[in-house]
């Protein structure tokens, strides 16, 4: 069943009949734009969108074309959702993909085909060739191809940086329990060239890997990585990074990174499908690197009658880490995400995503500034706080541009809240959701917006955090 979208748009904007809801928001005057097919019309960069991206917003402001696509996110309206960083949420045209694929499994028998589209979409995008790219479920599986793929010796050095996710860390910490390789944790900086020293400073003849994250799930700065890569191949270092967070929120190139190994995923910024994802390895690395995990795809024959059992070579692509059956409707909504995304286009994108966040840095940065005869009366009561406190709010991501993106990480005053945790609990009781960062004592408060948030959603995290400001004891 093909399902068609009926859409309006004018000062407010209307979806309707998708999945047999009722129209989103119906203020305003219509326009009837027709009957759009959420699949080839919304993620088709061929066909024209209603509206336009208008050239004169600012970054960060809100627009009827950032009206548009929020319309086009099946998203709960009484959610307030800032936690991009831990689950994208996924847009009509995506679920419309993975819900048709499904359908046709059902009502085919059609078994999935792996025809290597994905892996030449994505190498589009992040600058390499499809034979690079293998498919993954998930970050921590490509973290995992990395760590158990190279080859080391009991005494070698890994440095790993403090702000790992478990799924970044877990892996090396186990090799170095089980094989007695040396993890090192180096602290990372408050700019890019602090933390590109520390990184130096850390290394001794016996390194032989980094692995660190482009972007960490604990405060969301930017790593400089480019620079770090070419320093460590400098040596012979490999390189190893965990790429979570990067795909579909900044603009990157693994080839001018210069990284042995990349892992990232679909399902947070690129809004994909939960459970996607991609492991990298450079060409030049990838016969050089064990694989712990074969079966099909991995190689073109085996042979059980022969004498011993016998298999044919690797694939001499990346995509021999991609083994047995995988979830075609998944990696069909993922070909649809990645539309989807360059339909909007990555770099629009990225103004976005850096815009929110700024204004989000800058609110907080008010709470710790405010005047108390210029703002309202919780504000002057912040004021008194911080006379005898001394600024209510660390913000911890940087504020340099090469440094931050999509999350900002904040702490509240230890005298206000013992932890940040309680904000979080008291703004999901409101319905707003951000993620609590309690790993390694960080004890930080993480908001990620993504391009579908607005200012209507930092607003109401505002008051929240107003509301709690003035209320917690
Ligand atoms: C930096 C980082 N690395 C790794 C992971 C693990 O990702 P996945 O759950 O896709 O394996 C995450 C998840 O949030 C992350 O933020």
């Amino acid at each position: 069943m093909k399902r068609k979208h009926f859409l309006t748009i004018g000062a407010g904007l209307s979806i309707g009949s998708l999945f047999g809801r009722s129209a989103l928001n119906t203020d305003g005057k219509f326009l009837s734009v027709g009957t759009i097919d959420p699949i080839t019309d919304y993620n088709d960069v061929s066909k024209k969108w209603p509206v336009s991206l208008e050239s004169e917003v600012k970054d960060g402001e809100d627009s009827p074309y950032w009206d548009f696509v929020r319309s086009l996110f099946p998203l709960n309206a009484s959610l307030t959702f800032l936690n991009n960083g831990t689950m994208g949420i996924t847009p009509y045209p995506v679920l419309e993909a993975v819900n048709k694929s499904f359908h046709n499994i059902a009502e085919n028998a059609a078994y999935p085909t792996h025809d290597g589209q994905i892996e030449e979409m994505l190498a589009s995008i992040i600058g390499c060739k499809a034979s690079e790219i293998a498919i993954t479920k998930n970050v921590s599986e490509g973290v995992n191809h990395a760590c158990w793929g190279i080859a080391l010796e009991k005494g070698d050095e890994v440095i790993i940086s403090k702000h790992e996710h478990v799924g970044g860390c877990l892996p090396w910490i186990y090799r170095s329990k089980t094989e007695g390789i040396v993890l090192k944790i180096v602290e990372l900086g408050s700019t890019a060239q602090e933390t590109l020293n520390n990184v130096k400073a850390m290394v001794s003849k016996k390194t032989k890997v980094l692995a660190l994250p482009h972007i960490p799930c604990t405060i969301g700065q930017i790593l400089p990585v480019k620079e770090i890569c070419d320093w460590a191949r400098g040596r012979g270092i490999l390189t190893a990074i965990d790429g979570a967070h990067p795909l579909g929120m900044i603009q990157f190139n693994v080839k001018e990174i210069g990284c042995d190994y990349y892992s990232g995923c679909f399902h947070k910024w690129m809004l994909g499908p939960i459970g996607t994802g991609f492991f990298y390895v450079s060409e030049s690395m990838l016969s050089k690197t064990l694989i712990t995990h074969v079966a099909a795809y991995s190689t073109d024959k085996f042979d059980m009658s022969s004498q011993p059992p016998s298999m044919g070579e690797l694939v001499a692509k990346t995509s021999r880490y991609c083994y047995g059956t995988f979830s075609g409707p998944l990696f069909d909504g993922v070909m649809s995400a990645m539309k989807f995304y360059l339909k909007i286009g990555p770099e629009a994108i990225e103004k976005r995503v850096k815009g929110l966040s700024a204004s989000i840095q800058h609110k907080l940065m008010a709470i710790n500034d405010a005047a108390p005869a210029t703002l309202n009366p919780n504000i002057s009561l912040h004021h008194k706080m911080q006379n005898t406190l001394g600024p209510i709010i660390e913000i911890l991501t940087p504020t340099e541009d090469i440094s931050r993106a999509g999350q900002v990480g904040f702490r509240i005053h230890r005298k206000i809240a013992k932890s940040s945790a309680r904000f979080v609990d008291f703004a999901r009781k409101k319905q707003v959701i951000l993620r609590y960062v309690g790993e390694n004592n960080i004890d930080c408060v993480r908001v990620s917006t993504h391009y579908y948030n607005n200012q209507k959603d930092i607003n109401t995290l505002f008051v929240v955090l107003e509301e709690f400001l003035t209320t917690e004891d």
